[in-house]
């Protein structure tokens, strides 16, 4: 498990050292390529499977060309709802550059077939979003089902070899912060790696999961154990300072300082450029040149994807990434 299962010593060092050629550059080093608004699922906190069918961006090749960014993330909605999800990671691994290629998915439709596909693809890493360690993941997703096939699939798959291609994702909210260690276990003993995020109400302006003032204490000492897992376990990818920062920004609301556009960017199924998914569309990938990222004001998530690249490049956190 730890990264060093996922990503090569070597590659990890070509990925320092092209990280700070794109941002020397000027160049945002992840893409977000939400590839369908599509779901299978129904969460309450997110719109994406309420949105209309629309036509979707067949090959976002160009824009990866353009940008040369070192990580790209391929989401939704659900992508595996897409039947060309395989072949658009491909497309990607075929463009030359060192890429680390995500895929995010809530996991229902995950066989060991498709894993091994997207694994030839060239995606080094599936993450599926987890946020309880029991049927209350059913419940939140609208999928019956759902926890009992995690529990069974992610050790199952760990044992055909795909240990390191695998890991959970799981944001913090006021639901799960009783059971978020438990899980981090489960996690552990599945033999996969696992990501931490906070809540966020911007999706669809529910408050209900947010963690309110009376929650921040809890929410340290859950943070505290996280980082004591993290140095035991070695299956934590998330840095320690994103960890320490999540009970902060639920005390004040917002943190200021967001890198959206500059680092990240997000590309919707319809070719339109985000800087993050929750600000206007800026320009096309059909007309690449007309991107310009301009400051954000906004302070108002704590998202891993903003957090991470906000958090300073500290001596500790080099060797959390070399280890
Ligand atoms: C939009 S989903 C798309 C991929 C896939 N359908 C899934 O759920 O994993 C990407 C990630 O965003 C997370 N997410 C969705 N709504 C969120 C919210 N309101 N706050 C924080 N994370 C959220 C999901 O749990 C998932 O990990
Ligand atoms: S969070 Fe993921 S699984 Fe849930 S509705 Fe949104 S896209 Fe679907
Ligand atoms: S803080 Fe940044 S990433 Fe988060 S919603 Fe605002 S602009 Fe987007």
């Amino acid at each position: 498990m730890s990264l060093s299962s996922s990503v090569k010593l070597k590659d990890r060092l070509n990925i320092v050292g092209q990280f700070f050629h794109n941002r020397l550059a000027g160049r945002p080093t992840a893409v977000t390529i939400e590839i369908t608004k599509r779901c299978n699922a129904t969460c309450d906190f997110c719109p994406y499977w309420e949105a209309d069918e629309v036509e979707e961006v067949k090959d976002f090749t160009p824009a990866i060309k353009y940008f040369q960014p070192i990580w790209v993330s391929i989401t939704g909605g659900e992508p595996l709802l897409r039947k060309d999800v395989v072949e658009i990671a491909r497309k990607i691994r075929d463009i030359p550059g060192f890429r680390f290629i995500s895929v995010y998915s809530n996991g229902w439709l995950l066989t060991e077939r498709l894993v091994g596909e997207l694994v030839d693809a060239g995606v080094s890493n599936i993450q599926v979003s987890c946020n309880f360690p029991d049927e209350r993941q059913d419940t939140e997703r609208g999928i019956p089902g759902l926890w009992k096939k995690l529990n069974s699939f992610m050790p199952e798959m760990v044992k055909k070899g795909y240990g390191g291609n695998l890991g959970i994702g799981t944001f913090l909210c006021q639901e799960n912060l009783d059971c978020v260690i438990d899980l981090a276990h489960v996690v552990h003993g599945w033999g996969i790696n696992h990501s931490f995020s906070s809540y966020s109400r911007l999706k669809n302006d529910n408050h209900t999961h947010e963690l309110p003032a009376e929650y921040v204490p809890k929410a340290r000492n859950v943070v505290k154990e996280l980082v004591n897992l993290k140095r035991s376990h070695k299956n934590i990818l998330v840095s320690e300072e994103y960890l320490k920062t999540i009970p902060e920004f639920s005390a004040k609301g917002q943190l200021p300082g967001c890198t959206a556009g500059d680092k990240f960017l997000y590309i919707d199924q319809q070719g339109y450029i985000k800087q993050c998914p929750e600000l206007p569309a800026v320009a096309h990938i059909s007309n690449l040149d007309e991107y310009q990222s301009q400051p954000v004001s906004c302070g108002l998530c704590w998202y891993a994807c903003r957090g991470e690249h906000q958090t300073s490049i500290s001596p500790r956190r080099l060797q959390e990434w070399l280890e």
